[in-house]
């Protein structure tokens, strides 16, 4: 069988490549479609890869009687029915850590900018103002950086931040692993009050909603400068507003917004920031580079090919993730199937019916959701998804090739 994926968006040249030398059909489309144009083109495509303009809803998915997989070339999975495809057995891939190294380098590139006032002397030489001076600049070797949220991003600031010669100490939910001299601390507090630059790193929950206020920003050193390129609910932007006015705060650097214009080009940008001194501020665009676009690419297409050959659902957001090493001689089934009471009797009934010898077997649930790969020495893969298909318990079991 030869799969055929639409590629909707524009999506980078890398997944078309990727995806043909995989053997697979592609179908490029620059735009988004409508409900009712996606639901005619989806017909016979096995998957469809999206940015974030393609509204995959329920009735799309629902119509999609071929659709094996969503691939989400971007970080959110938003415009994807998430339900509706987990209750039609569809994968769903993204590529949420492709942009971390982009953020990144953006967060240790404005640290500097804040410590040496650059956006304003930028600024002032746009309007032939020259002020040649060394007040309030600083080099940050040897200063603090209290980085909120651990994870991706945030532990590769620590790393570029040390050989920059910054102290760096962090706080975290979890308890991390510190690269190099990296410290974790007790409480966001101690964070606060130790730092010189504070960079937030954490992802948009009930907990970290508004975060940063006014009381956190009091806590922060005097002179100290906050950075957010996380979520723009984070940071409370008024209460930050004033302590940049009040002089507690030396500067910022913000790339999101609680409210942030919903198109791309646009001319209303609102916020209490502006005309503030020594405040960076960019539209959203911590993790918008080339190589972040190109590794979506790469990541997103790869995982479908894996999904499609060899059964692997690495970097599915609504499957278990799961991978079993491809072995020439095997003949391989996937199942997906609810995850309830007795399913797995009535699958192992069917195999040893069909007197299949497992050599390898892998099955993982999440949720309302299991998936099962099974190797078997005999070419007995067809017969065992066809009557696994007729069960009520399975949304989907195929032979893979
Ligand atoms: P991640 O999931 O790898 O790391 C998040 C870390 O925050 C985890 O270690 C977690 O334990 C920690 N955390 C969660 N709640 C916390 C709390 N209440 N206090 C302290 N730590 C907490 O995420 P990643 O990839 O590092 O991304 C971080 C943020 O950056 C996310 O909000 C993401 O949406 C945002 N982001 C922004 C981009 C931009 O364009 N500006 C681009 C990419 C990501």
């Amino acid at each position: 069988m030869t799969f055929r994926v639409l590629l909707l968006e524009s999506i980078h040249e890398l997944a078309r490549i990727n995806l043909a030398a995989a053997g697979i059909e592609v179908e490029l489309m620059d735009g988004a479609l409508t409900e009712s144009e996606l639901a005619a083109r989806l017909k016979g495509v096995h998957a469809v890869g999206i940015r974030s303009k393609t509204q995959m809803t329920a009735a799309v998915i629902e119509a999609a009687d071929d659709l094996m997989a969503i691939g989400a070339f971007c970080i959110g999975t938003n415009q994807i029915d998430l339900d509706m495809a987990t209750e039609r057995g569809v994968a769903v891939f993204n590529a949420p850590f492709s942009n971390t190294r982009s953020v990144a380098e953006l967060v240790l590139s404005e640290i500097v900018m804040l410590s040496r006032g650059l956006a304003d002397r930028s600024r002032e030489m746009h309007v032939g103002q020259w002020r040649k001076s060394a007040k309030g600049a600083r080099e940050v070797r040897g200063k603090t950086l209290g980085i909120i949220g651990y994870g991706h991003i945030g532990h590769q600031i620590g790393i570029i931040a040390e050989s920059f010669g910054m102290r760096v100490v962090f706080h975290d939910i979890v308890s991390k692993l510190p690269i190099g001299n990296n410290t974790q601390l007790t409480s966001l507090e101690a964070v606060l009050r130790e730092s010189d630059f504070v960079t937030l790193h954490v992802p948009a929950t009930d907990q970290t909603h508004e975060m940063i206020g006014a009381n956190e920003i009091a806590q922060m050193k005097p002179g100290a400068a906050l950075l957010n390129l996380s979520r723009g609910t984070v940071v409370v932007i008024p209460a930050l507003a004033e302590a940049l006015k009040a002089g507690h705060l030396s500067g910022a650097a913000i790339d999101v917004f609680p409210v942030e214009p919903k198109k791309n080009i646009s001319d209303d940008f609102v916020s209490e920031l502006r005309g503030l001194d020594n405040v960076v501020m960019t539209p959203h665009i911590g993790g918008s580079t080339m190589e972040a676009q190109e590794n979506i690419g790469r990541e997103v297409s790869t995982a479908l090919a894996n999904y499609f050959h060899a059964g692997g659902t690495t970097g599915s957001v609504n499957f278990p993730e799961v991978e079993l090493p491809k072995v020439a001689s095997a003949h391989r089934i996937t199942n997906v199937h609810q995850n309830v009471p007795g399913v797995l009797s009535e699958l192992n009934r069917i195999v040893s019916e069909a007197e299949g010898n497992v050599t390898a077997q892998v099955l993982a649930t999440q949720g309302k959701l299991g998936y099962l790969l099974m190797d078997f020495d005999q070419a007995v893969a067809d017969d065992v998804a066809d009557k696994m298909n007729a069960l009520d318990t399975t949304l989907v079991a195929r032979a893979v090739r």
